[in-house]
C-alpha cells in the first residue's frame, strides 16, 4: 500500500514498540531503518526475522525487506543520515524505588542531537517510549533547544498504545492516537499525523505523557477493581463474573465518559453512604479491599486539596454557586460543598451561597434534618442570586453552573477570582484570576 508521502524513517529500539512501528509503517509503503545497540537484533531484523514474537509481524518485515525498504545498524548516526524523521521507541524500565529510568532514551537523544547537527537537515523526531510528564521538555532542554531554535528540528511526543499480541492490528486499528506538541497546538509539521494516526487527538507534551499513564493506570485500576468485586462476590457465594458482567451492560452511566470528568468530589446521600457500607462489609467479614477500601479517602484528599485551594486566598470573603451535592437537586446530604461551607464557617469565614434549587421553606426528612444539623444558620446565608453572592464575596467557588454568564457580567468582576470546581468554562470570561480545581 503507497503512502501519500513516503517518509524514511528510523526507529531506534528494536523491542515491541519499534519492531511493530517499523513492520506497520513499511507495510504503509515508508523506508525503515532500524536501530538498536544489540547487533543479534539489528541482524535478524535486517534478514527480515522479526526480534519479537508477534502475529503478522514476521510476514510484514519479510515483505519490507523483499521490496527493498528495511535496514538496519547498530549506528545512529547513519540511521539519522538515512532519515527524515526518528521515532524513539527504547525501553524506560522502572528503577528499583519506582523512578523511570530514562538514560536508553537520553543515550538515543544525544545521539540523533549530534549526528542531526553534522548533517544540517531538517529532521523530526517522535518520542514514543512511555516517560512521565515533563521528560519531553527536558530531552529538549538539554539535548535539542538549539537545533528547534534554528528551525532544524521539531520534536513531538507520541505515545504508544499497543497490546503485546495483537500488537499489528492495534497499529492499523489504534484505540486511540496522540500526539504532543510544545504548546498543545497543531504539529507544525506532518510526520506525526501521516505516520501514527490522521485523527490523532492533539495536547500538548506533558498532556500527552500524562495520557498514557493515566491509559495504563485506568486499566489497572480496571482490573483492581473487578477482582476486588470479584473476591467479594465469591466470599458472599455471588458469582462475580456474572455481576461484573452486568455492571458492563450499562452504557450510560458505567462504560461511559460519565463520572470521568475531574472536578467535584462525589457526594450525596448514595454514593459516600453505600461506599462505606461495602467497605465496612468487606473489614466485618475480613475480605481484604485494599482499592475499594480507599475510595473514600481519595475523595476526602480531593476535598481538602479543594478546601485549600480556596484558604490560600488572600480574602476570607467566599462565595459558593451551588450547595446541593449536584445541580437540579435540593438535595444536601452527603454534599461536598457543605462540608466546605461548614469548615469555612468554623474559621470564620464571611460565607454567601446561591443554588437555584434549594427553598429552605421546602426542605423535608432526612434533607432537613442534616442541614439543620450542620448548618443551622444556613438562611442567613443564602443569596436570592448568584450576582449577590459575586458582589459580596471576592472569592467565588462554582461548584454549578447555577447563572446566566450575561448576567453575571453585570457584576463588578474587579480583584475577584474564580474556582470553577466543575468546568463551567464561561468564567474564564469574567475574571482573570479564574482557575480549575483540576486545569
Ligand atoms: N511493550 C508494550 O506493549 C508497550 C506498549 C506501549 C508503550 N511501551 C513503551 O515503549 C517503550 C519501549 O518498550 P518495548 O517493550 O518495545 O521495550 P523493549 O525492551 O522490548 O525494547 C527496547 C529496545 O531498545 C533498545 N535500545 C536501548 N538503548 C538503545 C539505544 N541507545 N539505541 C538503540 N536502541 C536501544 C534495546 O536494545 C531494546 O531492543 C517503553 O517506554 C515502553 O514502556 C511499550
Amino acid at each position: 500500500m503507497a503512502p501519500s508521502r513516503a517518509h524514511h524513517v528510523s526507529i531506534f529500539g528494536l523491542g515491541y514498540v519499534g519492531a511493530v512501528t517499523a513492520g506497520c509503517l513499511a507495510e504503509q509503503g515508508h523506508h525503515i531503518t532500524g536501530a538498536d545497540v544489540q547487533q543479534a537484533k539489528v541482524d535478524a531484523f535486517k534478514s527480515g526475522i522479526s526480534p519479537i514474537i508477534e502475529p503478522e509481524l514476521e510476514s510484514l518485515l519479510q515483505a519490507a525487506k523483499r521490496e527493498g525498504r528495511l535496514h538496519a545498524t547498530t549506528d545512529a548516526a547513519e540511521a539519522v543520515q538515512t532519515s527524515q524523521v526518528s521515532i524513539i521507541c527504547v525501553g524506560t524500565p522502572s528503577q528499583a524505588a519506582g523512578r523511570l529510568n530514562l538514560d536508553f532514551v537520553r543515550n538515543v537523544c544525544a545521539q540523533i542531537a549530534a549526528a542531526i547537527r553534522e548533517k544540517k537537515q531538517a529532521h523530526t523526531i517522535l518520542l514514543r517510549s512511555t516517560m512521565l510528564p515533563g521528560s519531553t521538555r527536558s530531552m529538549v532542554r538539554e539535548f535539542f533547544a538549539d537545533l528547534i531554535e534554528s528551525g532544524l528540528l521539531n520534536v513531538y511526543c507520541c505515545p504508544e498504545f499497543l497490546r503485546e499480541g495483537t500488537a499489528v492490528r492495534d497499529f492499523r486499528d489504534p484505540s486511540l492516537a496522540a500526539v504532543g506538541t510544545h504548546d498543545g497546538k497543531a504539529p507544525a509539521t506532518n510526520e506525526a499525523l501521516e505516520l501514527l494516526g490522521a485523527n490523532a487527538q492533539i495536547l500538548e507534551w506533558e498532556g500527552a505523557e500524562l495520557l498514557k499513564y493515566s491509559c495504563n493506570y485506568f486499566h489497572a485500576l480496571k482490573v483492581g477493581f473487578a477482582n476486588e468485586i470479584g473476591r467479594m462476590a465469591k466470599h458472599l457465594g455471588v458469582d462475580g463474573a456474572r455481576v461484573m458482567d452486568v455492571v458492563c451492560h450499562d452504557e450510560r452511566l458505567n462504560i461511559s465518559r460519565y463520572y470521568l470528568r475531574p472536578g467535584n468530589p462525589f457526594g450525596g446521600s448514595c454514593l459516600p453512604k453505600d461506599v462505606n457500607a461495602l467497605s465496612g462489609l468487606a473489614r466485618i467479614e475480613g475480605v481484604n479491599l485494599p482499592l475499594l477500601d480507599h475510595v473514600i479517602a481519595s475523595n476526602q484528599a480531593h476535598l481538602d486539596a479543594l478546601l485549600e485551594q480556596i484558604t490560600s486566598k488572600d480574602s476570607r470573603r467566599v462565595g459558593l454557586l451551588g450547595l446541593a451535592f449536584k445541580a437540579d437537586t435540593d438535595d444536601m446530604r452527603g454534599s461536598a460543598m457543605v462540608s466546605i461551607a461548614e469548615t469555612l464557617l468554623g474559621r470564620g469565614y464571611q460565607l454567601r451561597i446561591f443554588d437555584p434549587s434549594i427553598n429552605l421553606t421546602r426542605l423535608i426528612g432526612a434533607n432537613e434534618a442534616e442541614i439543620q444539623r450542620r448548618m443551622p444558620h444556613l438562611a442567613q446565608l443564602l443569596c436570592s442570586s448568584a450576582e449577590e453572592v459575586v458582589r459580596e464575596s471576592d472569592v467565588i467557588v462554582a461548584s454549578q453552573k447555577c447563572a446566566d454568564v450575561e448576567s453575571l457580567r453585570r457584576v463588578a468582576w474587579a480583584g475577584k477570582s474564580v474556582i470553577d470546581v466543575n468546568g463551567w468554562s464561561e468564567l474564564k470570561l469574567l475574571s482573570w484570576a479564574y482557575e480549575g480545581v483540576c486545569w
